[in-house]
């Protein structure tokens, strides 16, 4: 196995009371007791079982990816059957975790190693990271959980748990910390036994270092960690500082018609992009009537959303450029891929 990492390398744990092995015998010896042993992608962890976790797990909890985790591998239990599926249904199964380029980025990667691969995985990092939608962490990942090799992984487990251990200052996400936690990963990972402990170190974060109320007494590195040793737990990570995000109008058509309701399949590139959503209007229409509002934030900015009816006649008139428009029966709606806050304004009206 490839890329291991150099023995010579000079510590980067200056005030740290542990070797690089004693850590990682650390964490392995947690994981192996407290450790959770017990998730779907880890029975089997092939690579794509591990790559389909590793990107729904992005920014969504544990407790929700595990059903979605389980219809996906259903549905698509290979890459040969990702990489052949209808779009539409890709995103009717992600349908509800939100971030759609994710669903979007796992197709693509399947295409991408049937057609370079034949559907196999590459072992080097440097290939895995070319994997659409596979990044630094994903690719780490990959080499840990499913081929036990040296894979280093920062995520936001990680990250917390490094910046108490080691007491890391400045803003997480910082071009500088994020070098120093990837310098760190890269030291302290070993070169046996990284599945387990990759998964040591995510459980660690996930359920001991945990972001409010860590539970110091029970980490294995209780004397060991700088922040505690310091009586400084809760300065880090040190706090994001907070950005007011910016608010965008959004204007959305109501047109409930004995065929259904219009919806339109949003444009390839944009937000929602490709999902099934309320026809969208440059402007609030004139002559119409407000049938109700909705609040949504995306990690850029917020929506405020208002949704107007007008005259069918007028339908053709409000909605310039040709559009992908399409009535769809009430019935049916449960089944296009839709943004969840338009599929809870929907079905808030359709239930009034
Ligand atoms: N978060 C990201 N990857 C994970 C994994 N393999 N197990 C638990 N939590 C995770």
């Amino acid at each position: 196995m490839s890329s291991p990492k150099k023995s010579n390398e000079k510590s980067v744990l200056p005030a740290f009371s542990l070797t690089a092995d004693g850590f990682a015998q650390c964490v392995l010896a947690w994981q192996q007791q407290h450790g959770r042993h017990d998730l779907p992608w880890q029975q089997p962890a092939t690579p794509y079982r591990v790559l389909v976790s590793e990107i729904m797990l992005q920014q969504t909890q544990v407790s929700t990816v595990v059903p979605y985790f389980q219809r996906w591998m259903e549905t698509f239990p290979d890459l040969p059957t990702l990489a052949a599926a209808e779009e539409d249904q890709v995103m009717a199964l992600w349908q509800g975790l939100g971030y759609y380029s994710r669903a979007r980025n796992l197709q693509k990667a399947a295409r991408y190693l049937v057609n370079e691969y034949d559907g196999q995985f590459p072992q080097e990092l440097t290939e895995l990271e070319k994997i659409p939608g596979v990044g630094r962490y994903t690719a780490g990942a990959i080499r840990a959980f499913a081929f036990d090799a040296y894979g280093p992984i920062v995520d936001g487990n990680v990250r917390r748990l490094f910046c108490r251990l080691f007491t890391i200052s400045g803003q997480p996400l910082s071009t500088a910390v994020n070098k120093t936690l990837w310098q760190l990963a890269e030291h302290l990972t070993p070169n046996q036994n990284n599945r387990n402990f990759a998964q040591g170190l995510l459980d660690l974060g996930a359920t001991v270092c945990k972001p409010k109320s860590p539970n110091c007494e029970k980490c294995p590195f209780v004397r060991h960690c700088q922040a505690k040793l310091q009586n400084r737990v809760a300065e880090f990570p040190n706090p994001k500082t907070k950005k007011t995000l910016p608010t965008r109008h959004g204007h959305f058509l109501w047109q409930l018609e004995r065929d259904g309701l219009w919806l339109e399949r949003r444009p390839e590139q944009g937000i929602w992009a490709t999902l099934w959503a309320l026809p969208e209007l440059e402007s609030a229409p004139e002559n119409a009537n407000l049938v109700g509002e909705f609040l949504h934030t995306f990690s850029h900015y917020k929506l405020r959303a208002q949704v107007w009816q007008v005259q069918a006649l007028e339908l053709n008139e409000t909605l310039s450029q040709p559009r992908d428009l399409k009535a769809i029966d009430q019935e049916q709606l449960e089944q296009v891929g839709m943004p969840t806050p338009i599929r809870k304004f929907i079905q808030q009206q359709l239930q009034e």
